[in-house]
């Protein structure tokens, strides 16, 4: 194709984790054909589902934050897609140049510290995600949605806790690991403080090692790991675990 598409952000603004986008929003065109071909027929993007595996698999690298994630290792995608939403590029735009990281990683230049591996997400998942960032991505006033309980329950909400386990308190119902109304009772704060900080310490019976997200020490503060076990603690005990009947 001769016509190159072209983006030309104002040069002071832009940051350089920026500077990959430009070669990404070609790769996008193809990208959104791709998306667009590949979800003919089959199901749209679910953008819920989305921010949970984002929270999974994406959210130990980078920032973003209607994620509520903050880890510094690739680029805060907000401050990445701001300048190109701010010329007026739209979400689908920003899920194009997504999909295409995501097949094929473009290493940042200068910074070749840390590159980011090829097909994290694939099929599905990948429309998924991509869809939930190019909804979200560099949105101004984009923020985590607001959940009831107290500040542990908003942690456990961000970090998409409940996608894989069942927890009555929060209205969750995953099903990947443990059900914690059942698994909680008896645990003190400091065992539930290193199930999650450490959960390939012990592993709970009949679950697979290296499921759980393992560095989730790294990317909450300390403050959050607290309120988040406090909230646990507080949630299944007392009677509030309402007896639902699932047994592994
Ligand atoms: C192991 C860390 C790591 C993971 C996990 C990761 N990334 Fe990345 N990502 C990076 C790095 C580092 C870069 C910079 C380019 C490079 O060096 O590969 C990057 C670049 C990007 C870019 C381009 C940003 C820009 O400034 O142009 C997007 C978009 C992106 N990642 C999205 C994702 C999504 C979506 C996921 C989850 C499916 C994900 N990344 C998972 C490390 C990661
Ligand atoms: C991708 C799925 C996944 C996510 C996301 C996840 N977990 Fe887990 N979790 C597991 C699995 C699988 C196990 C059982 C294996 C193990 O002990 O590591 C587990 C174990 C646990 C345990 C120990 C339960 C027991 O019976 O000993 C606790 C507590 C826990 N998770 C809390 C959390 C919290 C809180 C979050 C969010 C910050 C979270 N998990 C996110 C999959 C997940």
């Amino acid at each position: 194709m001769a016509a190159t598409y072209r983006l030309r952000p104002a040069a002071s603004r832009m940051s350089r984790t920026s500077k990959l986008i430009p070669p990404l929003l070609a790769l996008a065109l193809l990208a959104g054909l791709a998306l667009a071909a590949s979800g003919c027929g089959t199901t749209d993007p679910n953008v819920e589902r989305g921010r949970i595996l984002f929270v999974q698999k994406c959210g130990t690298c980078h920032a973003l934050a209607q994620a509520g994630t903050t880890a510094q290792v690739g680029p805060n995608l907000d401050d990445a897609f701001a300048s190109a939403r701010a010329i007026g590029q739209n979400d689908a735009t920003v899920e194009g140049v997504t999909a295409a990281q995501i097949e094929s990683p473009r290493p940042m230049v200068g910074n070749p510290a840390v590159s980011m591996p090829p097909d994290i997400v694939e099929g599905q998942d990948l429309i998924d995600v991509a869809a939930y960032v190019g909804k979200y991505a560099g949105v101004p006033g984009a923020a985590p949605p607001k959940v009831p309980g107290g500040p542990g329950a908003q942690v456990f909400a961000n970090n998409g806790c409940g996608g894989c386990h069942t927890l009555a308190e929060a209205k969750s119902g995953g099903v990947t690991g443990p059900n914690l109304d059942e698994a909680l009772p008896g645990m003190s704060a400091a065992m539930v403080h290193e199930s999650i900080a450490d959960p390939n310490k012990q592993i709970a019976k009949g679950y697979p090692p290296n499921v759980m997200p393992p560095d989730y020490e790294k990317t909450m503060s300390p403050k959050e790991l607290d309120d988040l076990v406090q909230y646990l603690i507080e949630s299944t005990s007392g009677g509030k675990a309402s007896g639902s009947s699932s047994k592994g």
